[in-house]
């Protein structure tokens, strides 16, 4: 796990070499996730110096197109990052030595992902090291190590052969047990990286820091002095043009075995003994697998109803694009979880997410118990509340501690006040769309970021009852309007245990 920060004048970041010579081979090479992403990451890479000259980058698509035409493809999209502020990656111009250190060493090679003759014909291009990034629709996931396999692509004679795959890492545990099964057939599990690109977000990596680096908050992260804690990912964009994508898939599963359990992970895990992959990895999966089998009762599903968000007004989620009038796949989920260890045995943990909702907010809200209040008695005073624990990741990322403290004046009277840290404000903000740290640490074989086999598994295997419950029979969907904060199921769900959500609108 590296941080990336350059300091002028270094060939990289401090103590951060440029990452070994290789090729990266993209497989999706013409769609979204390369153009968005993974061209903005390299090229911030190359920013930061930590590319090294010799490498090279493949695209593959079905396509017909010349390595001339996908660079040109590659720079107009780049180039639409500068007016364009909605995108992941925004600069106001494009560094063109930078861009220029891509362009060069771009090549294309139109191939049927399906094809034995597409993995020939790249076995006769490459030799050392070599990094597979599998930017495709997931059904090809297996195809493509398979093929990759068969040509002898993963055999590591001469360099490394790693494979990056993209989520979603199956749509069930079986199916997600299935794909594992299939692809460590083909190579040794240290040769996948399984992405979460939450995992690539600095602020989610400074929970590990902000819970281990420092004595103030550690002591007091556990059941006897935690309440419950909330892990929310709510957004304001709906499904966009992604609707074939996310009718058979849903917010349960696009969101909360990898995402949400990825700030789960940060949040609750014992500490590692190092920041060692394997370390690290360990402690998630022993926490995951600490999850009990979340019971149907304790979710709620949503879908959108039209509305207004940010001013505008939306469509329902019934009438978006590629999506079925009657369709019953949720927008929204929330659910309880409990944790069956001695850290966390009786916090409840609350998790939800949602599309179109109010407003944009990811973050770790961690709720102490309240002080006794025998002290107040006598004063008007009537109730303690408790201190919270914000830790957030977007739109903003830092922190924010809210406290009670006395009101200046005669009588001891409280009031909330809260104290704000943003990363911004302490370090310079590099440009970064999340990519950059993953792909600089799958090239330089660290996996700490990415997810190991079995904490996949352990994560579809948490929610399974929540997914095989899911129907009109079961949890069926609760309409909510766009712009609001989702279905009152969920304050229901809180309430039975006398919680509440944190609001969303921006502080
Ligand atoms: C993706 C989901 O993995 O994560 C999307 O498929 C979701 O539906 C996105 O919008 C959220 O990521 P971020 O980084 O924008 O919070």
């Amino acid at each position: 796990m590296s941080g990336l920060e350059l300091e002028p004048g270094t060939s990289g970041p401090a103590g951060t070499k440029p990452a070994p010579p290789c090729t990266l081979v993209i497989f999706g090479a013409r769609g979204d996730l390369t153009k968005r992403l993974v061209m903005p990451a390299l090229y911030n890479l190359v920013g930061s110096r930590l590319l090294d000259p010799a490498t090279r980058i493949i695209g593959i698509d079905h396509g017909h197109e010349t390595d001339e035409g996908w660079a040109r493809f590659l720079t107009e999209a780049m180039q639409s990052f500068t007016t364009d502020k909605t995108a992941e990656f925004h600069a106001d111009t494009i560094d063109q030595a930078s861009w220029g250190f891509i362009t060069q060493r771009l090549s294309f090679q139109q191939g049927n992902f399906e094809d034995p003759a597409t993995f020939e014909a790249l076995a006769g291009t490459i030799g050392g090291n070599a990094v597979f990034y599998l930017a495709v629709a997931a059904r090809f996931f297996g195809t493509v190590v398979e093929g990759l396999g068969r040509a002898g692509l993963l055999r590591q004679d001469d360099g490394f052969r790693r494979v990056i795959i993209e989520k979603p890492f199956g749509s069930d545990l079986s199916s997600a047990r299935e794909l594992n099964a299939r692809i460590l057939k083909v190579a040794g599990e240290s040769q996948f990286f399984r992405i979460d690109h939450f995992l690539g977000k600095e602020a989610v990596q400074s929970v590990m820091a902000l819970r281990f680096a420092n004595g103030l908050f550690e002591p007091t992260w556990r059941r006897e002095f935690i309440d419950h804690v909330e892990i929310t990912a709510a957004e304001t964009v709906g499904v966009e043009e992604r609707g074939a994508f996310y009718e058979p898939t849903g917010a349960l599963r696009d969101m909360v075995p990898n995402h949400l359990f990825q700030l789960l992970g940060v949040v609750a895990m014992e500490p590692p003994t190092s920041f060692d992959a394997e370390a690290v990895r360990t402690e998630k999966a022993k926490l995951i697998e600490a999850v009990l089998p979340v019971p149907p009762s304790d979710v709620v599903r949503g879908q959108y109803g039209a509305g207004i968000v940010l001013g505008r007004d939306v469509p329902a989620y019934r009438d978006e694009t590629r999506v079925s009038p009657t369709s019953s796949t949720e927008t929204f989920v929330a659910m309880r979880l409990s944790i069956e260890n001695w850290r966390w045995a009786g916090v409840p943990f609350y998790l939800r997410t949602g599309k179109r909702l109010t407003a944009r907010r990811t973050e770790i809200a961690i709720h102490f118990r309240p002080a006794p209040y025998r002290m107040f008695r006598d004063t008007p005073v009537d109730a303690l509340s408790s201190n919270v624990l914000r830790l957030q990741i977007d739109p903003v990322s830092g922190t924010t501690t809210e406290f009670r403290v006395k009101v200046p004046g005669p009588a001891m009277r409280l009031g909330d006040v809260r104290t704000t840290m943003r990363y911004g404000d302490f370090f310079a903000e590099k440009p970064n769309v999340g990519y950059e740290t993953l792909l600089y640490d799958c090239m330089t074989g660290d996996a700490t970021l990415f997810q190991r086999a079995d904490n996949i598994e352990a994560a579809w295997a948490a929610v399974e009852p929540a997914l095989d419950a899911a129907g009109p029979d079961g949890i069926g969907v609760e309409i909510y309007p766009a712009g609001s904060a989702g279905p009152d199921g969920a304050d229901a769900l809180l309430a039975r245990l006398g919680h509440r959500w944190s609001g969303l609108a921006a502080e």
